[in-house]
């Protein structure tokens, strides 16, 4: 079976660190995010994935350049303008000429489901459209549905406001598709699924929904992307696990690593403590620094003490100085 990965956004919300590097290309256990989502896509029968890229399609190829990433077939569809993410799904499925039941997953979530259970769900259900959901406590940052008792969706509402979302189960970011879904996407037009298409095939009945308890998580804030981080590290993910310090890193033997992940070619000075933090290849931690809950791509300075930041890869902290609950470099605003 075929699957088409969203990967062609821009991913304002991990500005700085998506400047450098678009955000499904950021290490999750220092392995790139689409890397262990099309690992796991392997794992559940999908053979061939095709990449639907927009913004910064280079990094992609580079990455791959057999053109095969763990045993799965990638094809790449580059968008000539952002097509949004139903635009981005008929531009893709059409480039890869893809004309049977399909899958769709957005490049930012990484899940423990089984997409073939979903596939099987879907087919049970003669469904025109499937969604994985996961139950969350707040669920008004996404997109909620209403189940009748047959797991028909009934409503589909993207982003209700608080205290008026119809269920706490959640669009988790993993489809099943008939390429009829394709045929409701206007051609070369900016359109979204999420608020578009969803919503009219529920009113056709042809919506289904299959909630599941599996480990799911949508890396696109930077409090969740270093929750990700975390998760594999300690052993959460069912095929994933990683260590806390890269081979290819350097870390002094009197600095101190507490949860934290150090990537490739990123270096940690003496007597420096870094805490619930996720130091990127090439980063710089100096000799006595300490930081926690962040996420660094930059420098960061001798003796600063740095918490609850991210930081670019051309962020740079100075010696000694206090950083608290910030970006550097800090994005233009829009
Ligand atoms: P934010 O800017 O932080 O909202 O991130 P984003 O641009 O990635 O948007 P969002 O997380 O809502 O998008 C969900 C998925 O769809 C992500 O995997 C994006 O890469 C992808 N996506 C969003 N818009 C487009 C688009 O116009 N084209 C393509 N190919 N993918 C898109």
């Amino acid at each position: 079976m075929r699957a088409v990965v969203l990967v062609g956004g821009f991913g304002t919300r991990l500005l700085p660190l998506t400047l450098s590097i678009p955000k499904p290309m950021l290490p999750v256990g220092h392995v790139p995010i689409i890397e262990r989502l099309v690992a796991q896509l392997g794992r559940g029968g999908i053979s061939d994935v095709t990449l639907a890229l927009g913004f910064k399609p280079e990094p992609f190829v580079e990455a791959f350049p057999s053109g095969e990433c763990g045993g799965v077939a990638l094809h790449y569809a580059v968008e000539p303008q952002p097509l949004d993410t139903a635009g981005a799904i008929r531009f893709a499925a059409t480039a890869s000429g893809i004309d049977e039941t399909f899958v769709v997953v957005n490049g930012d979530v990484l899940t423990d489901l089984d997409v073939a259970q979903l596939v099987r769900f879907h087919r049970d259900r003669g469904a025109e459209a499937t969604l994985h959901l996961i139950a969350v406590p707040d669920p008004s940052a996404f997109g909620v549905v209403a189940l009748d008792g047959e797991d028909r969706v009934e409503r589909f509402v993207e982003k209700p406001a608080p205290g008026t979302a119809p269920s706490n189960l959640v669009n988790a970011g993993t489809y099943v598709l008939e390429p009829s879904v394709l045929r409701r996407i206007p051609g070369d037009e900016k359109i979204s699924i999420e608020r578009a298409t969803f919503p009219a095939i529920a009113d056709g009945r042809g919506l289904f929904g299959l909630a599941t308890d599996d480990y799911w998580i949508d890396t696109g804030q930077p409090e969740f992307y270093l929750q990700a981080n975390l998760d594999v590290l300690a052993g959460l993910r069912r095929n994933d696990r990683c260590q806390a310090v890269h081979p290819d890193a350097n870390v002094d033997g009197t600095a101190t690593i507490e949860n934290a992940l150090i990537g490739p070619g990123a270096t940690v000075g003496a007597g420096a403590v870094v805490r619930r933090t996720v130091v990127l290849s090439g980063a710089a931690i100096g000799e006595g620094a300490a930081v926690t809950d962040s996420v660094i791509m930059g420098q960061v300075g001798p003796n600063a003490s740095v918490h609850d930041c991210v930081i670019g890869a051309t962020g740079v902290i100075g010696s000694g100085e206090h950083l608290h609950h910030q970006r550097r470099p800090q994005p233009a605003p829009k």
